[in-house]
């Protein structure tokens, strides 16, 4: 009986808070309008939910991030709801694996915010690090735009979209996190929307480094520790010689 009540209280609870972040969602016209104009695309059945472009445009209010990455444009619309948000001599670099999106995101991206944004196409690719795991393969994306001087302080995990393989569906948990360690400041909020299971691995395997600072049904938020990486060789962005093919999921 108790945990019956206990259950309903839960689901109350999370109505109750949802409702509220929806009407949080629709007391900021900017927030709401640009969402809209990206929402009423043909091809906007994969845009970012209004619970999480809420999260995501308040963070970064909150954080006022600098170097931004996103992984995942999509259609864009998570990137112009970060590019509104944050200031204006904020960076953001957004990551697609697919031409067709980007040709969406520059169709509908509102101009005012273009030039803050840096649409960068990259295959998308299964990798392994022996390191982290032997029997764990991710997905990630091949072509990463990382330098020495550039360190984010802002992350979006929300991509890279399962794609075919020859004639192989792959769905597998981004492991870019683990490439990025080095180019990450310390307190970096990392946001990953859903992919729970990315999550599991990253709390497992890269706890001393990143931390849970939230967790939603829908996404999660991580934050960069103050703990320094001693152990580079273990965390170092992975060679591409080193990315393999491979044709299999989860196992
Ligand atoms: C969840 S979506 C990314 C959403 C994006 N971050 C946003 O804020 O709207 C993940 C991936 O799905 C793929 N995707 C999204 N929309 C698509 C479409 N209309 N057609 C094909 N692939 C799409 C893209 O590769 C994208 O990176």
């Amino acid at each position: 009986m108790l945990n019956k009540i206990k259950f309903a209280y839960k689901k109350f609870h999370k109505f109750f808070n949802s409702k509220k972040d929806i009407e949080k969602f629709n007391a900021i016209p900017e927030l709401r309008n640009l969402h809209k104009l990206f929402s009423e695309d043909t091809e906007s059945r994969w845009i970012i939910g209004k619970k999480d472009a809420l999260r995501i445009y308040q963070l970064v209010r909150e954080n006022n991030p600098k170097n931004i990455i996103e992984l995942g444009l999509g259609i864009g619309a998570g990137a112009a709801i970060i590019a509104m948000a944050s200031s204006s001599d904020a960076q953001i670099t957004s990551l697609e694996q697919y031409q067709k999106c980007i040709d969406i995101a520059e169709r509908i991206f509102p101009r005012e915010l273009r030039n803050k944004v840096k649409f960068v196409f990259s295959p998308a690719c299964v990798f392994q690090n022996s390191k982290i795991s032997k029997y764990l393969y991710f997905s990630g994306y091949r072509n990463f735009p990382l330098s020495a001087d550039v360190k984010y302080d802002f992350v979006v995990i929300d991509g890279p979209g399962a794609f075919m393989e020859g004639n192989e569906f792959v769905k597998l948990p981004n492991g870019d996190l683990i490439n990025l360690l080095p180019y990450l400041k310390f307190g970096c909020k990392i946001f990953c929307d859903g992919r729970k299971k990315q999550v599991e691995i990253y709390e497992r395997y890269l706890s001393d480094y990143v931390k849970i600072v939230e967790r939603e049904q829908n996404y999660t938020v991580f934050e960069r520790t103050e703990k320094a990486l001693n152990h580079m060789e273990e965390f170092k962005p992975v060679d591409l010689e080193l990315f393999v093919r491979t044709k299999k999921g989860y196992f």
